[in-house]
């Protein structure tokens, strides 16, 4: 084997990327891991402010552009996919972040939240991957994938203990975006564009801001590290299977909790 050049097998250069959901938590930590590693970045929300002042301040790391956007609206994926096709022609790396819950105990969970939960964790996945298609594949060559990665969670792979509450729609929603991911590698990976499934553990972020008021002592008992994620955590998963080091994953879902879903000494 020759030897290897390490910048080549995980530098992004010259690699577009959109990151929906980009403008803080999960999706801002990946966002500046994609920056960090030589890619122009999109990033996508619906607050206008608060993503354009995100991609301010991850303007340090690279060439970052906010494109404020509802991405549940169809109208609004059309206007993101004109303004990426004229200025860039093509998309690298679509990165499906931007997802919701919703907790309540069984006897009030609210049946009308599995519409508000499925529709932006799995059907707006599927119709961001759908209509980027074109724009991934003009990316897309044998040797270089184009990319998709979809953020599941590990509540799609065990049923979460700490919440105090039920979240039935989200957990649904992830275990459905982990199947999607499987299903879409099978129709993208013919057209060289690699699908994957990131299933994080606890990060810090506004989503999870209250469970870590009330239970962030367990949260940390529970994964097998004793900790909960770094954005760095997050950011090295996103930026190995977006450079070549990640070409040849492809429908898979991959755990990023530190053991959590595999210990079984829930307290
Ligand atoms: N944090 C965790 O511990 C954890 C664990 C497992 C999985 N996840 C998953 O990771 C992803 C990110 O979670 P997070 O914790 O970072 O959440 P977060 O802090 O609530 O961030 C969500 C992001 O999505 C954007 N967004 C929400 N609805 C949108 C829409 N309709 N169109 C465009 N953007 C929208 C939000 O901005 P606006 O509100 O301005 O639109 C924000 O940028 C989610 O899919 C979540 O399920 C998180």
């Amino acid at each position: 084997m020759p030897e290897l050049d390490l910048h080549e097998l995980f530098n992004l250069d010259d690699k577009v990327a959109l990151v929906t959901g980009g403008s803080r938590g999960i999706g801002y930590m990946m966002a500046q891991g994609l920056l960090q590693a030589g890619a122009k970045v999109y990033i996508t929300a619906r607050t206008e402010e608060v993503c354009r002042q995100a991609a301010g301040d991850l303007s340090q790391y690279g060439l970052c552009e906010s494109l404020p956007a509802n991405i549940n609206d169809a109208t609004a994926r059309e206007q993101l996919i004109s303004k990426i096709s004229e200025v860039d022609g093509k998309l690298d790396i679509l990165i499906n972040n931007a997802g919701t819950a919703w907790g309540d105990s069984y006897e009030n969970y609210a049946v009308e939240a599995f519409d508000k939960v499925l529709q932006l964790n799995v059907a707006t996945v599927f119709a961001m991957t759908r209509d980027f298609t074109p724009l991934l594949e003009k990316a897309a060559s044998e040797d270089e994938p184009a990319r998709v990665i979809s953020i599941g969670s590990m509540d799609g792979l065990h049923i979460p203990t700490v919440h105090g509450v039920g979240t039935y729609a989200y957990t649904a929603s992830k275990a459905a975006v982990h199947h999607l991911t499987r299903h879409l590698a099978v129709e993208l990976g013919p057209r060289h564009i690699t699908v994957n499934a990131i299933a994080p553990g606890f990060f810090p972020s506004k989503m999870t801001d209250q469970i870590f008021e009330h239970f962030g002592d367990q949260i940390k008992r529970n994964s097998l590290l004793g900790r909960v994620g770094k954005p760095e955590d997050i950011a090295g998963l996103a930026i190995f299977l977006s450079s070549c080091a990640g070409a040849y994953i492809h429908g898979t879902v991959i755990p990023v909790d530190g053991g959590t879903i595999i210990n079984h000494r829930h307290s």
